[in-house]
């Protein structure tokens, strides 16, 4: 039984963009530790939003924090060194951005950077299964990407414990994300499927009682 840190990556994309920086101080103070910062190019999903110049904002901001970057972009391998040298983190690709995955989770490897793999909601988990060796995080979206705030899909959650399970057959080492309508009433069951990395845009920021309230509502929901 694996006994892994469960971590609350809250989303900066449903952050106030008129208060960013303020925004990211408040999820740290409420206790996170990671910072979900969702990449998005106009093209591989229809909405554009942030560039490496942010990323850096927030390095040099925020020195301790763990910068996870989600490139939902077309040609991921061109973006690879500009967001690392902008300090992220962790750097995850889409499996289905790209005709050349395995090179790409090299590069991301060789960057120095935790390597994640993304697969959408209608992408089998059987996608990854030449590259296991080069994956420190896989990102199960459980929404189609481009945009918060959309239902979560419990049918792409069903990778979770997949993933999971395939991990632990091949003695694999990744941890399983999960991002898009991620709320307090499925994320225990997430958890207990497997996942260790949550990702919370809108039930974070979106909360009655502020950031604070939303990070505390999750992680009551993750008491047993
Ligand atoms: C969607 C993004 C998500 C999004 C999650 O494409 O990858 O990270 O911000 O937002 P919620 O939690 O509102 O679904
Ligand atoms: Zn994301």
């Amino acid at each position: 039984m694996r006994t892994t840190q469960v971590e609350l990556a809250p989303s900066l994309l449903a952050a106030d963009f008129s208060a960013f920086g303020d925004a990211a101080r408040r999820c740290l103070a409420a206790g996170c530790t990671w910072l979900h910062i969702d990449v998005m190019d106009g093209h591989f999903v229809p909405n554009l939003t942030f560039g490496a110049p942010l990323v850096k904002a927030l390095r040099n901001r925020e020195p301790d924090a763990i910068l996870d970057v989600h490139l939902m972009v077309s040609e991921p391998d061109k973006w690879v060194g500009p967001f690392r040298d902008a300090g992220a983190d962790a750097l995850t690709i889409h499996a289905e951005a790209t005709v050349h995955l395995h090179r790409v989770l090299q590069q991301i490897r060789a960057s120095g950077a935790l390597c994640g793999v993304a697969i959408n909601p209608a992408t089998p988990v059987s996608i990854l299964e030449h590259v296991g060796d080069l994956l420190d995080i896989v990102l199960v979206m459980t929404v189609n990407p481009g945009f918060g705030g959309q239902k979560f899909i419990p049918a792409a959650a069903e990778k979770v414990g997949q993933l999971a399970r395939w991990r632990e057959a091949n003695g694999l080492d990744f941890r399983i994300s999960v991002d898009g309508g991620v709320d307090a009433s499925n994320i225990q069951s997430l958890v207990r499927n497997g996942a260790s990395i949550l990702v919370a845009g809108s039930s974070v920021f979106g909360h009655a009682d502020g950031i604070v309230g939303g990070v505390d509502a999750l992680t009551k929901a993750l008491e047993p």
